[in-house]
């Protein structure tokens, strides 16, 4: 399923009644099957505008527009940073839960979470529950539950920055796995623009805070990609020239939280 964003805008408004202008006119398509990822700088909107695409809040102005047979399938499921898991839930019970607000019955539901749970490399681990579980088992839990519904369009939110440096490698490689296996629609936000370059088809850099698309650029690197990749010298070129595009904003929107140590 393709999603596309129509200039969209959103204003938060605090409780003093101040403005805050978090996105001013984004306009972008993820093709069905396409992995698209966002990095721009800290508080530019790109969680804004997830929470946008997975109808979890309204924008100001504009719209999210999804093209294509859903075929009964949710739109949308989100993976947050901060894992998000029930603590009293076993590991299975977590996966299958979006299939229980579904409806979907008992039997069913457990066999496809076991799926998953195979899928992400957790087997074995059915009964545990989530405190028993290292930080990167915990998401590969979020990641199986988004799944497990079977969106249409998976929106990712720095999924992986919780994680340790070893364990975010690995995770990546995971991710690309599962992407190549289920090709969802993905938008994926990180502030690391190697991982962005390592999974996506394509990367947006957003300008500071409102957000805007500042740049698209094309990942030039053909799939299957394999960890060697990290060490291409290409790799390193096209990473630095995302940096180069990404930078003149970051310090920007440094100096505009400046003075007082507040967010602009
Ligand atoms: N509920 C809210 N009320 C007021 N301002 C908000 C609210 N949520 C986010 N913001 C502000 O909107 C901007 C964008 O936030 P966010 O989408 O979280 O950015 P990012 O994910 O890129 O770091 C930030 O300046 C943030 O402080
Ligand atoms: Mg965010």
């Amino acid at each position: 399923m393709q999603v596309r964003f129509e200039s969209v805008h959103k204003t938060y408004r605090r409780r003093d009644g101040t403005e805050v202008p978090a996105l001013a006119g984004v306009d972008l398509a993820v093709a069905s099957s396409e992995f698209v990822s966002l990095v721009g700088p800290s508080g530019c909107g790109k969680s804004t505008l997830l929470l946008i695409a997975a109808g979890l809040l309204p924008p100001t102005s504009g719209r999210v527009v999804f093209e294509g047979d859903a075929g009964g399938r949710p739109r949308t499921a989100v993976v947050f940073q901060e894992f998000a898991l029930f603590p009293w839930r076993t590991v299975l019970d977590n996966v299958a839960f979006g299939l229980e607000v579904r409806g979907v019955g008992r039997a069913e539901r457990l066999e496809r979470a076991a799926a998953l749970v195979r899928q992400v490399g957790l087997s074995g681990f059915e009964s545990r529950y989530p405190h028993e579980l290292s930080g990167g088992m915990r998401q590969r839990v979020g990641i199986a539950r988004a799944l497990c519904v079977d969106p249409a369009v998976l929106l990712m939110d720095e999924p992986l920055s919780a994680l340790d440096a070893q364990t975010r490698q690995l995770l990546q490689e995971d991710i690309l796995r599962l992407w190549e296996t289920t090709r969802k629609t993905v938008l994926y936000v990180t502030h690391n623009i190697q991982e962005a370059v390592f999974l996506s088809d394509r990367v947006v850099v957003m300008s500071r805070r409102p957000g805007r698309v500042r740049e698209v650029l094309s990942v030039p690197f053909p799939r299957p990609r394999t960890e060697a990749l990290l060490a291409d010298p290409e790799f390193g070129r096209f990473c630095h020239r995302i940096w180069s595009s990404l930078k003149e904003e970051a310090r920007a929107a440094l100096e505009e939280t400046h003075g007082d140590g507040s967010p602009a």
